[in-house]
């Protein structure tokens, strides 16, 4: 049996335009790599962080979080080392904390031969991801975990429903390099909606999930519009309406804020578009100060792997 397994635990997209907390989807071109290593010594140690300064005390770092949770839930007669190289900055918006919280309890489970399904995993994760966001919301974990697209039925009891990726659907990004705290940027969203909006709002949540079920790209396009949080959060986000209205007449199907901010994302039909996109995007943000980092990805429909 292996005693350390090396993964990758990519980015992903929360919310998806109308699916505040509970739709989400993964990405292939950007992930953190994590190492864990079984140990005869008992216990949770993180013994490397690379690339952002994040906290070694196990109950102050989101994979230490989850995998202690994993870990006192399972006993085994063994511990585990974490190494963390950290490739999505924190506070993106493109699920960096729920790739550590979801990468230490993949990686325990196949080291421990898969004591555990996607959902159970799913589970632990999200209380590394309560750590950083002050919510147990899992619609960055699920696509991570499961790949493509997900919707979180339920958070307890947890279920999580794999939608399908049409193939076609590709995703661009744009990250300023500005940090927006998710506990900061869910406080300033109010407790209630508008009956008028979430009536609109669940017609797009269940127009987009039968556009991925149908491969429907005219109502992906016709769903992907956010009229309970978008409002509310974009004056976080600078240049935001500018960035939406350049890559939709550039042929996006859809561009919204990515899970709490700052990245915003796009998806497109075909890489041709998408690319053309990311340079509708990179214009924007290239007159300004503010320094980015774009991306394009098909939809990663594996979720987090083992590379070696
Ligand atoms: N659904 C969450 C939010 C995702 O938008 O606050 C961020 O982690």
């Amino acid at each position: 049996m292996s005693q350390e397994i090396k993964i990758f635990s990519p980015a992903t997209v929360a919310n998806v335009a109308c699916g505040f907390d509970v739709l989400g989807f993964c990405l292939d071109s950007i992930g953190d790599e994590m190492v864990i290593r079984k140990t005869q010594n008992k216990g949770i140690k993180i013994t490397k962080i690379e690339g952002y300064d994040l906290p070694y005390e196990t109950e102050q770092n989101v994979a230490g979080v989850s995998a202690l949770a994993m870990y006192n839930a399972l006993n085994p007669d063994c511990g585990f080392e974490i190494e963390i190289y950290k490739k999505i900055k924190p506070g993106s918006g493109i699920g960096s904390s729920s790739a550590s919280a979801s990468g230490s309890v993949f990686g325990m489970n196949e080291l421990l031969c898969k004591p555990l399904n996607k959902t159970q995993l799913t589970a632990f994760a999200m209380k590394g991801e309560f750590l950083a966001s002050k919510a147990e919301h899992a619609d960055n974990i699920a696509p991570g975990i499961f790949g493509g697209f997900t919707l979180v039925k339920s958070s307890n009891p947890l279920k999580v429903i794999v939608l399908p990726t049409p193939t076609d659907l590709y995703a661009t990004l744009i990250h300023p390099q500005i940090e927006i705290k998710t506990s900061e940027s869910r406080a300033i969203l109010p407790m209630d909606v508008p009956l008028k909006n979430a009536i609109l709002q669940w017609a797009n949540v269940g127009s987009l999930v039968h556009a991925l079920h149908t491969s429907d790209y005219e109502l992906i396009k016709d769903a992907l519009h956010d009229l309970v949080i978008e409002p509310h959060r974009k004056q976080l986000i600078p240049y935001f309406d500018t960035i939406k209205s350049d890559v939709l007449k550039a042929g996006a199907l859809g561009c919204a804020i990515s899970g709490s901010g700052p990245s915003i994302f796009a998806l497109s039909k075909g890489q041709e578009t998408a690319l053309k996109v990311e340079k509708a995007m990179d214009k924007v943000y290239s007159k300004t100060d503010i320094k980015f980092q774009t991306y394009v990805s098909k939809i990663n429909t594996e979720g987090i792997k083992i590379l070696s």
